[in-house]
């Protein structure tokens, strides 16, 4: 039996109708239509399906979508500026080749925003940290962690 839940995504308002066992991943994906969200193991383990939920890093492949009726819930296409430039961390990712076959950049770049409103000047253990639960099987995570420091700096310095 389906549920209308309400989901704030990206500052728009969705009405969906879901099943108690709906995780939000599918619900993004395939009742909103917003496919940047990636669906990778599907079991928690690798990150790819991040997106916050009022502001905090969630695996959305575990977690059923009932949970986040009424809530705000950001996703990739949700970081992109207004004006429709790239927001100094997607930037950041693009111009440090942090970015090869792209799969886990949308999880990366959540659970690396959730981090940065946390805490706009993470240290690098906080970086490596808040990063350990996203695998990337192309970049080393080297320049993913530096462009998450390039991207610190750039944003502390009022870059938007
Ligand atoms: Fe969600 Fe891998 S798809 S953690
Ligand atoms: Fe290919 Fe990370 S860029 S998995």
């Amino acid at each position: 039996m389906k549920q209308l839940i309400s989901l704030e995504i990206n500052g728009h308002e969705y009405d969906v109708p879901v099943s108690p066992r709906d995780v939000l991943a599918d619900v993004i994906r395939k009742k909103v239509g917003l496919t940047g969200t990636k669906k990778g193991c599907g079991m928690g383990d690798c990150g790819a399906c991040t997106v916050l939920v009022e502001d905090k890093p969630v695996l959305s492949c575990i977690t059923l979508a009932i949970t986040c009726n009424g809530k705000k819930v950001t996703t990739v296409e949700g970081l992109t500026l207004p004006d429709g430039q790239l927001n100094p961390l997607q930037a950041a990712f693009v111009n440090h080749g942090a970015i090869q076959c792209g799969f886990c950049t949308p999880g990366m770049l959540m659970s690396a925003s959730g981090l940065l409103k946390r805490t706009p000047k993470p240290t690098l253990y906080d970086i490596k940290h808040e990063m350990s639960g996203n695998i990337c099987r192309c970049t080393g995570f080297k320049r993913i962690i530096g462009a998450i420091e390039l991207a610190s700096e750039a944003m502390s310095k009022g870059v938007k």
